[in-house]
C-alpha cells in the first residue's frame, strides 16, 4: 500500500493542515506535517471528509509530471547534438539525410546495417552527432505541443534553384519560437540554375543574414545528390554544439521523448526513444506516457542489441504495455512496482480524458442538429 504525508493530504482533501492533524489526534494519531501516513489512516481522515480514496488519489504522481532534470554542474558531461532537418517540400531533405548516413554511418561499422528507428547517429571527426529522421515540422509541432523539446540545432534547407518558399518560412518560425539555432544548407548547388546569392537574399528579410553580409547565421554550399559539402556542415555542426555547450548528466536513471512508436507483429509495441539525460538500461522500469513496462531489448540505430546508452542517443525499445505516442516523455523508475502504478494512473487519466472529449463532441453533434 502506498502513504501519503499529512500536508500531502490536506492538500489533496483541500483542508488545511492544522485540520488534518486535529482530525488525526482526535484518532489517536500524534502527526506533523512531514508525517507519514498508511493507507488505513488516510482512509479514515478521507471517510471523516465523505470523501472516498481511491487508488488515484494514493498516487502521487507529481513526481512524473513535475519532472525536470535538475543536475549539479559538476555531474554533467558533454552530450551529442541532437540535429533535425527542416525546409520546403522537395528542396532535398531526404537526400541530404540519407547522404550523410551514407557517407558516414557504416565507416568503422563495418556489418552494421543501418535500419530505420526515426533517428541515426554519426561520428565526425570523433565527435557523435544525433539526426532526427521523422519530418522536421512534425518533430517541431507534434513533440512540442507535447511540451516536448528534442531538437538542440536545426539543419534549414533551402534549394538553390527555388529560393525561400512557404514551408522554409515556416521551418524559420518554428525553429526560432523553439530559440533553436538555425544552420543553412542551400542545397543543389549541382543545378544549372543554382543562384546563392539570392537565397542569402531572401533569407535576409527572415532575419537569417549570413556571416559573409555581416550576420551571424552559418550558411553552407551543399549538393546532396553528390556528396559535395557534406563535411563542411558536419563541421559547422560541431561549431554550433561547442558554441551551445550541450551537457548532460549520465549517471542518473534515464529520462527522454518518444521519437515514434508502432504496434509490430511479433515484437508488440515497439518505441523509439532518445535519451535526453541520464543512462537507460535494459531491465529498467519505465513509464512512456502512459504506457509502462520494464525494457526488455534495446536495438541501436545499426540493428544492433545494446545494454545500456547514454545522453542523445536514439534507440528502440520493446517491453511495453502499450504503445505509447511519439512527443511522450519517458522516465525510468527505480522499481517496477511503482512504474506500474503511475503508469496505470496515467493510462486511467488519459482514459477518462478521452471520454470526456467524446462526450463532449456528442453533446456538440447534438447542438449542431437542432
Ligand atoms: P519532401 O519530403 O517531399 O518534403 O521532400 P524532401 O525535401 O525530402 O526532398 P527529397 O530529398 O525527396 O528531394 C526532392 C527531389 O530533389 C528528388 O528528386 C531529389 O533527387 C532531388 N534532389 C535532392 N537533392 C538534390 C541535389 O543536391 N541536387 C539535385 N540536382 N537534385 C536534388
Ligand atoms: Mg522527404
Amino acid at each position: 500500500t502506498e502513504s501519503l504525508q499529512v500536508g500531502e493530504l490536506a492538500k489533496k482533501l483541500n483542508k488545511d493542515t492544522s485540520e488534518i492533524i486535529k482530525k488525526l489526534m482526535g484518532l489517536g494519531i500524534m502527526a506533523t506535517i512531514n508525517q507519514e501516513l498508511d493507507k488505513e489512516a488516510i482512509e479514515l481522515i478521507a471517510a471523516d471528509y465523505d470523501v472516498e480514496v481511491e487508488e488515484e488519489i494514493i498516487i502521487d504522481e507529481t513526481e512524473f509530471e513535475n519532472y525536470e532534470v535538475v543536475d549539479d554542474e559538476k555531474d554533467l558531461q558533454v552530450r551529442p547534438p541532437v540535429v533535425t532537418i527542416m525546409g520546403h517540400v522537395d528542396h532535398g531533405k531526404t537526400t541530404l539525410l540519407d547522404a550523410i548516413r551514407n557517407t558516414k554511418v557504416t565507416a568503422g561499422e563495418a556489418g552494421g546495417i543501418t535500419q530505420h528507428i526515426g533517428a541515426y547517429q554519426i561520428t565526425n571527426n570523433g565527435k557523435q552527432i544525433t539526426f532526427l529522421d521523422t519530418p522536421g515540422h512534425a518533430a517541431f509541432t507534434t513533440m512540442r505541443a507535447r511540451g516536448a523539446q528534442v531538437t538542440d540545432i536545426t539543419i534549414l534547407v533551402v534549394a538553390a534553384d527555388d529560393g525561400v518558399m512557404p514551408q522554409t518560412v515556416e521551418a524559420i518560425n518554428h525553429a526560432k519560437a523553439a530559440e533553436v539555432p538555425i544552420i543553412v544548407a542551400v542545397n543543389k548547388m549541382d543545378k544549372e540554375a543554382a543562384n546563392p546569392d539570392r537565397v542569402m537574399q531572401e533569407l535576409t528579410e527572415h532575419g537569417l543574414v549570413s556571416e559573409a553580409w555581416g550576420g551571424d547565421t552559418i550558411f553552407v554550399n551543399v549538393s546532396a545528390i553528390k556528396g559535395d559539402g557534406i563535411d563542411d556542415l558536419l563541421e559547422m555542426i560541431n561549431l554550433v554544439s561547442e558554441v551551445e555547450e550541450l551537457k548532460a548528466n549520465p549517471n542518473r536513471t534515464a529520462a527522454g521523448t518518444v521519437i515514434e512508436a508502432q504496434l509490430d507483429k511479433g515484437r508488440g509495441s515497439v518505441a523509439t526513444l532518445l535519451v535526453q539525460s541520464g543512462t537507460l538500461n535494459v531491465g529498467d522500469p519505465i513509464v512512456v506516457g502512459h504506457t509502462f513496462g520494464r525494457v526488455r531489448a534495446m536495438v541501436n540505430d545499426l540493428g544492433r542489441r545494446v545494454k545500456s546508452v547514454g545522453p542523445s542517443t536514439p534507440v528502440e525499445i520493446t517491453g511495453l504495455n502499450d504503445v505509447p505516442q511519439a512527443g511522450d516523455q519517458f522516465m525510468v523508475f527505480a522499481d517496477e512496482k511503482k512504474a506500474r502504478q503511475i503508469g496505470e494512473s496515467r493510462f486511467k487519466k488519459q482514459q477518462d480524458a478521452q471520454r470526456k472529449e467524446s462526450s463532449k463532441l456528442n453533446l456538440d453533434d447534438l447542438f449542431n442538429q437542432i
